[in-house]
């Protein structure tokens, strides 16, 4: 950017996340100035380290759910969980982070010169009926099932943005996104390509749910980039869009060439179908080619083949930080926290979170909830990573019953009790959960 030049600030919600720091780098490369803004649900600090380092990123740690700190000329909201396992963990913040996230950037935007781009996602097709969905299918979902905090809540922010531009002319522009896949997807989001690949650098058989023969198409993460800036910079913008990749596969074929590329021949072990998982799920991209000449270029055995090179160097570093016995320590000062009385009450408790798989992610999760959540967010961080650990190793029957117990305790517990129910969770903590996770620490590498 030449001198005299003024850089445009966009701000970028869910910045930390999969989509939204590959959106920060991008930004930061056309010479944009940056916000990301992010309360670290399911984001991870470590996505930013490159745009951190940059002059023109600011990284606010906030929810985009409460009164935004910040105004930009152009948005990208992509605050919300994404992945089935993420959403379902908290269904509430998942749905109130859609419909007030949306209602609190049209607040932002409404009488100014302000362009939204809002990640919706294909989920509102639901378990289409229609084959591939072009925008014009209104879908087929389910209101009361286990997605539905995601997939209605999607819903209703479009309502709520395309009511904004009806009414006030706000320049919202929504992207139903389909399937991404790339660097920096979290390993324990379930999400398909994460887990196989996961799955298969670490030696495990790889898990098809239902008999594989379920259909889905992959966008490769730049494609998707590239489709998302076009959207924002279009002129004439009007209606939902489908942006992802029409090339489809069976979850079998997948898992095929996942085993192909990462050199393995693992087994395959099958699971159920969870509740209203799609069967066929493909996008209609005519709107966006004919509007953006949107085209994806990334092939999924190129896009793999990349994906796999940066879970294999992250899985790398994990396993040598654990090879020199790093654990996890706050970023931030723990003094004034409410997470203070628990630590007072039970010395172990940092000892219980870095114990619980990846201690960085949970690190990042604790200082948001330090922050802003509270101590039950902070026990739901350690719900979290128990339930992580007892899905890892499902035969340890005494990890699924201390799931259990915190699974009770939280729901008990409201912020204002905490101070007074320290002990008993510290009790909780102390004498249930820890002596089991080191157990399995030790004994299957949990
Ligand atoms: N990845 C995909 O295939 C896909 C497909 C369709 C739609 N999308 C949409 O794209 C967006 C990003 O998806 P992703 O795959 O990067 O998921 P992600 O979970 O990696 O990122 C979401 C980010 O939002 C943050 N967040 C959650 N609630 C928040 C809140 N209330 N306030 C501030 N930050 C909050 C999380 O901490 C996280 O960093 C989501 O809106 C998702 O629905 C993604």
């Amino acid at each position: 950017m030449g001198l005299g030049t003024v850089r445009r600030t966009a701000l970028v919600t869910g910045a930390a996340g999969f989509l939204g720091s590959h959106l920060c780098d991008r930004l930061l490369e056309e010479g944009f100035e940056v916000v990301g803004l992010d309360n670290l649900m399911t984001g991870d600090l470590i996505n930013l380290d490159a745009a951190g380092r940059h002059p023109h990123f600011h990284f606010e740690i906030g929810d985009v759910r409460e009164k935004l700190p910040v105004y930009a000329e152009l948005v990208f909201n992509f605050a919300c969980p994404a992945s089935p396992i993420h959403y379902q963990h908290d269904p509430y913040a998942t749905l109130t982070t859609s419909v007030l996230g949306a209602q609190r950037l049209i607040e932002m935007a409404r009488g100014r010169n302000c362009t939204i781009v809002h990640a919706s996602t294909s989920e509102v097709y639901g378990d289409p009926l229609v084959h591939p969905q072009p925008e014009s299918y209104w879908g087929n979902v389910n209101p009361i099932g286990e997605r539905s905090c995601y997939d209605e809540g999607k819903r209703c922010a479009e309502t709520l943005l395309h009511d904004a531009y009806r009414r006030w002319r706000v320049d919202a522009r929504i992207v139903r996104i389909f399937n991404t896949y790339g660097p920096r997807m979290a390993f324990d989001d379930g999400r398909v390509v994460s887990s196989f690949i996961t799955q298969a650098l670490m030696g495990q058989p790889l898990t098809v749910f239902g008999d594989g023969s379920q259909s889905r198409s992959f966008c490769y993460v730049d494609d998707l980039i590239e489709g998302l800036l076009r959207v924002a910079f279009v002129n004439a913008f009007e209606g939902p869009v489908n942006l992802g990749n029409p090339g489809e596969l069976t979850i079998q074929d997948l898992a095929g060439l996942v085993r192909e590329l990462t050199e393995t021949n693992l087994p395959i072990v099958r699971r159920g179908l969870p509740e209203d998982d799609p069967k066929k799920r493909q996008p209609d991209i005519t709107k966006a080619r004919q509007l953006l000449n949107f085209e994806p270029v990334i092939d999924i055995r190129e896009g793999l083949k990349r994906t796999i090179l940066n879970f294999q160097a992250r899985l790398l570093e994990i396993a040598n930080q654990r090879q020199r016995g790093l654990q996890f320590t706050p970023v931030v000062s723990l003094d004034s926290s409410p997470l203070r009385s628990l630590l007072d009450a039970f010395p172990g408790y940092l000892e219980l979170v870095s114990s619980c798989g990846d201690a960085h992610r949970i690190g990042n999760r604790m200082v948001a909830a330090e922050g802003m959540i509270g101590v039950s967010e902070a026990l739901g961080v350690i719900h979290r990573a128990v339930a992580q650990a007892t899905q890892a190793a499902p035969e340890r029957k005494e990890l699924r019953a201390v799931e259990q117990r915190l699974c009770q305790v939280i729901a008990e517990l409201s912020d204002a009790q905490a101070a007074q129910d320290g002990v008993r969770l510290a009790d909780l903590l102390e004498h249930e959960a820890l002596p089991v996770l080191r157990r399995c620490r030790t004994e299957c590498q949990v």
